[in-house]
């Protein structure tokens, strides 16, 4: 047993039984020892030397075309002297580099107005986060951010300055908010919660009624028909997904929210089809099959029903201006386009006339190479799959001209 299961098992021997939410609240968020902390050893989490990758590990012009997006969103606000981007959840800040990249070289004036702030739970002064900061800082620098245009922050709230006229932006943070998973029992909605195994001493899930009455209407508010589905169906309630929303709206005064994840709407989300739910567990690129196990020491995410993040924005006085996939956002900013001209630039050898030769061979796999990483980023069974919400305030009309809803 590790150091978090040990404090995990000692909670619900005190307290009871705790909610499957509040066990991945410790196991991912553990101030110390959480997932999202270092693990209790400094240990990056993301990445292909980490658990998993994101669409910024695939290839840098997944953040230079989500920069190209948020130029736009700088025009229809009508070029603001100061456009702020509140990165949630960003992790090692690999979309804010290629942010940068695209604004420095190819939206100079909308650079000079940009202002970056990076908010992840990290938690400040950890080794996790130290080594984050000092690699980001170095890149950033190099690549010519002015001094100041840039800051980290470890949540939202603490955004020091009132309301920002610009663009809150997340990547794969919805899904790592912790989840109640729900069972069907008898008929009836159960909830499942972690216990100690009296006979081994391990954690384990145990069923009991629901936690909280919020659970017991949130299926019924999307119409789901649950009670038709049989006994053992399960699925993962975020009641997180909408305050989190609400609080980060609140540090917007004018502009949009734009969040990238796995998901889809509750309807599609929470099917008679699909009985285990969505949770997953990740260790070393490998899908795990044991969420107890290792708690700290593994990834736990969940699909996430952007149906309440539409919700939660409406609540928050937020228009909703478009949901698409990942694969016709990124096209709508002409990926396929800006990655061939990036290879021919990069690649010039690739060329026909000079395919025979040892340096264009090399130039032509190198070509095709960033060619098949651009497919990854649209491909519909994988990262093109996932789901783009733009939300707005104050901003009319933007779901019809924004590059990436255009699909
Ligand atoms: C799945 S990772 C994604 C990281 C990054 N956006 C990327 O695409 O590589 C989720 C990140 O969200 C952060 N996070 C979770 N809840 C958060 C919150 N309420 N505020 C800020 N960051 C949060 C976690 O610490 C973690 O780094």
């Amino acid at each position: 047993m590790n150091e978090l299961e040990a404090i995990i098992a000692e909670e619900s021997a005190r307290d009871g039984p705790i909610t499957f939410a509040r066990f991945m609240a410790l196991a991912l968020y553990h101030p110390t020892l959480g997932y999202y902390a270092g693990g209790g050893v400094g240990r990056e989490p993301l990445g292909w030397e980490g658990d998993y990758f994101t669409s910024g590990d695939v290839h840098p012009l997944f953040g230079w075309c989500v920069g190209k997006q948020l130029a736009q969103m700088w025009e229809l606000l009508g070029r603001p002297p100061r456009f702020d981007v509140i990165e949630l959840g960003a992790g090692r800040g690999l979309l804010a580099r290629d942010v940068w990249r695209y604004a420095l070289e190819r939206a100079p004036e909308w650079a000079a107005a940009l202002r970056y702030t990076l908010a992840d739970r990290a938690p400040v002064g950890s080794p996790l986060r130290a080594a984050r900061e000092k690699r980001l800082t170095t890149e950033i620098a190099a690549l010519g951010v002015p001094t100041g245009a840039l800051a980290w922050v470890d949540e939202v709230e603490a955004c020091a300055d009132p309301p920002a006229t610009g663009c809150l932006l997340s990547n794969e943070l919805v899904d790592a908010l912790p989840v109640h998973i729900l069972t069907i029992a008898d008929g009836a909605l159960a909830e499942v919660y972690v216990t100690v195994d009296a006979a081994t001493g391990r954690l384990t899930e145990a069923r009991g009624p629901l936690s909280t009455p919020e659970l017991a209407s949130y299926l019924d508010e999307y119409r789901i028909p649950w009670s038709t589905y049989p006994d053992g169906w399960r699925c993962e309630v975020c009641l997180e997904a909408g305050p989190w929303l609400r609080s980060a709206a609140a540090r917007l005064a004018r502009g949009f929210v734009l969040t990238l994840d796995y998901g889809d709407t509750a309807r599609a989300l929470y099917t008679r089809d699909r009985r285990r739910g969505t949770l997953a567990v990740y260790t070393r690129h490998q899908l795990g099959e044991r969420p107890l196990a290792h708690p700290g020491r593994q990834d736990l995410t969940a699909h996430v029903n952007f149906s309440a993040l539409v919700r939660a924005g409406r609540l928050a006085e937020l228009r909703l201006a478009g949901l698409t996939t990942q694969e016709r956002f990124l096209r709508g900013l002409g990926l396929m386009e800006e990655a061939a001209a990036l290879g021919t630039r990069l690649y010039p050898a690739a060329a026909f006339a000079e395919r025979h030769t040892d340096r264009g061979q090399a130039d032509y796999l190198r070509y095709k190479a960033l060619l098949g990483a651009a497919a990854t980023l649209v491909n519909p069974h994988g990262l093109g799959g996932f789901r783009v919400l733009v939300q707005h305030r104050g901003v009319p009309g933007a779901g019809r001209t924004l590059l990436g809803l255009r699909g």
